[in-house]
């Protein structure tokens, strides 16, 4: 077992890395065993016997707490940072109290500022949209800032209290006394780093365009911030790489076009025009409501795969939650976690496992054999259970 390591944004993936792995809460024990058996069958399938994954299981959320008396021990976090590359199922979050979601933890404690999501169609896959296939993103979303950093209080609390005090004694701003109160945070540095690796990744991977999602007609200071950093990071470090699209008109010249879209014009123009887009940057609260909305257009979120990356580390992980209603029963569709584990050897660059795992999964959709999200919705289709669909992707691929 050996170490992914990363140095000066380098990554040195050896031949047998160690990758911790998070089981995850409801239905991540249906899907995880199956993506493993996946994965591990296509890489032994390229690389024999001269290279293979150790999957190093790490606790976190239920199961976790019952061994530790933890939700997220210190260790498990400690193990996703020293691993480098990691690969996780989803966690519950309780709505309105209790702990807090745990996969937020995740992403702050490392710095995980980026939430990377390809969203495409897969033939066969039923769709509620004429023409999914019009629709191929990749949407960055910030992931450490906006209202998702939990800085908020309780209607009541003294801290509150303490605010609404404030506001009213030194701008003359008054909330109503028995408001709860977040608050939104968009800084200049998390908005430029999340853009350069939006563009980045348009350059390095042939894309068309980089879109920058904002709500900055209403929120200047913050979404309009950001849009505005975002325009200077992308005309300062890659002047030659990109062009604005008023600048476009028309001619590119062959370099990325950066578009800007305010966000609720952006969620129509998806499903009304879905192929002017192409790479999506946007801040944490809009990117959460654009990616599941992407996702349904090809789909449904059992499909969509995502990965959490920062300067240091990268945590992979399927886009849905724990689908409570089907823990443990076979049925839950493994696509987002199985193509997530795609994005993830990529990212290390073992690409041919990748692609030999994107067409097995592929190939099992379109024979017809679907889980029971997708079954229903297609004539003719064969249901077939979490763990029977990985057997037919693993004979899609040996
Ligand atoms: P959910 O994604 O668990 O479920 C939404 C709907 O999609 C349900 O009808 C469910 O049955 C279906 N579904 C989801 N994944 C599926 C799959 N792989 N195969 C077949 N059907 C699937 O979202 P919900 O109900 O809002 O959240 C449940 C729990 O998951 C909550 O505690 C929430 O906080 C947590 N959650 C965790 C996430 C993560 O770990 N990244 C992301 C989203 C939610």
């Amino acid at each position: 077992m050996e170490k992914i390591t990363i140095k000066n944004g380098r990554l040195n993936v050896p031949d047998f890395p160690a990758i911790p792995f998070i089981t995850g809460d409801g239905i991540g024990s249906d899907i995880t065993p199956a993506m493993i058996r996946i994965v591990d069958a296509a890489v032994e399938k390229i690389y024999g016997s001269g290279k293979k994954i150790a999957w190093k299981e790490v606790p976190a959320g239920k199961k976790a707490f019952a061994e530790t008396g933890s939700y997220l021990p210190e260790q498990t976090l400690e193990d996703l940072r020293k691993y480098v590359i990691s690969i996780k199922g989803p966690l519950e979050t309780p709505v309105a109290g209790g702990i807090r979601s745990l996969n937020v933890a995740i992403r702050q404690a490392l710095d995980l500022y980026a939430c990377v999501r390809p969203v495409r169609y897969f033939r066969g896959v039923p769709a509620p949209v004429r023409e999914p296939e019009l629709l191929d993103v990749v949407i960055f979303r910030e992931n450490t800032e906006d209202v998702y950093s939990g800085i908020e209080w309780e209607a009541g609390s003294k801290q509150v209290a303490s605010i609404i005090e404030y506001l009213r004694q030194k701008h003359d701003i008054s909330i109503a006394d028995n408001s709860g109160i977040g608050i939104k945070n968009i800084s200049e540095a998390a908005s430029k780093r999340l853009v350069r690796k939006a563009i980045e990744y348009a350059i390095g991977n042939n894309r068309k365009s980089v879109t920058l999602v904002h709500k900055g007609n209403i929120m200047k200071y913050t979404e309009g911030a950001f849009l505005r950093w975002g325009y200077e990071i992308a005309k300062r470090e890659f002047a030659s790489d990109v062009i604005t699209e008023k600048e476009a008109s028309g001619n590119t010249e062959g370099r990325i076009i950066i578009k800007d879209r305010i966000a609720d014009n952006m969620l129509q123009q998806l499903l009304l025009n879905p192929s002017a887009y192409d790479v999506i940057a946007t801040p944490n609260l809009n990117g959460d409501y654009i990616s599941d909305l992407c996702a349904a257009q090809v789909g449904g979120l059992g499909i969509a795969p995502g990965a959490n990356m920062g300067s240091d580390a990268a945590v992979f992980e399927a886009t849905h939650g724990t689908a409570p209603e089907l823990e443990g029963k076979d049925k839950a569709n493994p696509c987002s976690l199985v193509l997530s584990a795609v994005l993830m050897l990529e990212y290390m660059s073992w690409i041919e496992p990748a692609k030999l795992i994107t067409a097995a999964v592929e190939n099992t959709i379109q024979g017809g054999n679907l889980t029971s999200d997708f079954a229903g919705e297609v004539k003719g289709a064969r249901i077939v259970g979490t763990a029977e669909f990985a057997d037919m992707v693993i004979k899609n691929i040996i």
